[in-house]
């Protein structure tokens, strides 16, 4: 379906997402949405169904009911290859590197479905954002350290060009120092426009770089709104901040 040209919506737009592992639903009717331009913040503990949301974005689960738009054409079911050719990226959670290839082999697959035409550019750009690649470039990322890992995927996702970023917990088994230089690059990504949807449990680091977040409980949404609004809301700081 081509876009509607009088579409002035959201870059992504989820409304009445129901999804889970058949028969067993976990996502029980989800909105969100995410604007060009922004990073909106979705927090959530173990278990509470952010991968869950985040596969079904990317196209790697169907959904069982509602209906994901991106860019105004509705991918609702669409296979995960054809959504990310329109830009919609996804680094998912563990960082899945694959371990046997180099970090720059790795790198260039990252331009397979999207991106191809510019990948001299692209690699060049990914690693100065990140040095650290550059210096590991022939090195097997089973080899690299956790945050090394990290850059690669997130540079692999870099390599598609994409139009949003799914970033699902990028500071899982970071140690606290890494975990803030991730913060500050995920921030700047934004800044350069990139609209990021960052699906964290750390709800503090988040709240401060992200322009809107949601919480998501059992797999319903519980909180939305600003994130400086959402820092001050009291449950929000009794669920997740112990105060
Ligand atoms: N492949 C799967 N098959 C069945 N249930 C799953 C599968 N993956 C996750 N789940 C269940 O879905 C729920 C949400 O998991 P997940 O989306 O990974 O949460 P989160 O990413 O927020 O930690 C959990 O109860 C989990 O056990
Ligand atoms: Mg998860």
């Amino acid at each position: 379906m081509a876009p509607r040209p009088d579409w002035v919506g959201s870059m992504l737009d989820v409304a009445g997402l129901r999804a889970g592992y058949a028969p067993v639903e976990i996502l029980h009717g989800i909105d969100v949405s995410v604007g060009a331009g922004e990073i909106v913040a979705l927090l959530g503990s173990n278990g509470a169904g952010k991968s869950t949301l985040n596969n079904t974005l990317s196209g790697l689960q169907r959904p069982f009911a509602g209906r994901v738009t991106f860019d105004g054409t509705d991918i609702t079911g669409w296979p995960s290859a054809r959504i990310v050719a329109r830009g919609l990226v996804q680094v998912p959670e563990g960082r899945r590197v694959f371990p046997n290839l180099s970090v720059r082999d790795n790198l260039e697959l990252g331009s397979y479905r999207r991106g191809g035409s510019g990948r001299t550019g692209n690699l060049e750009r990914v690693v100065a954002i990140f040095p650290r690649l550059k210096e590991r470039w022939h090195q097997l990322a089973g080899t690299l350290s956790g945050g090394e890992q990290q850059m690669l995927a997130i540079g692999r996702g870099l390599m598609s060009e994409p139009r949003l970023l799914i970033l699902d917990e990028p500071s899982l088994g970071l140690s606290p120092l890494l975990v803030e230089d991730m913060f500050t690059l995920i921030g700047r990504l934004n800044a350069d426009g990139l609209a990021i949807l960052l699906v964290e449990q750390n709800v503090v680091q988040s709240l401060a770089i992200a322009h809107r977040a949601y919480v998501l409980e059992n797999g319903l949404i519980t909180l939305a709104g600003k994130a400086s609004e959402l820092a001050d809301a009291p449950a929000l700081r009794k669920s997740y901040l112990g105060q």
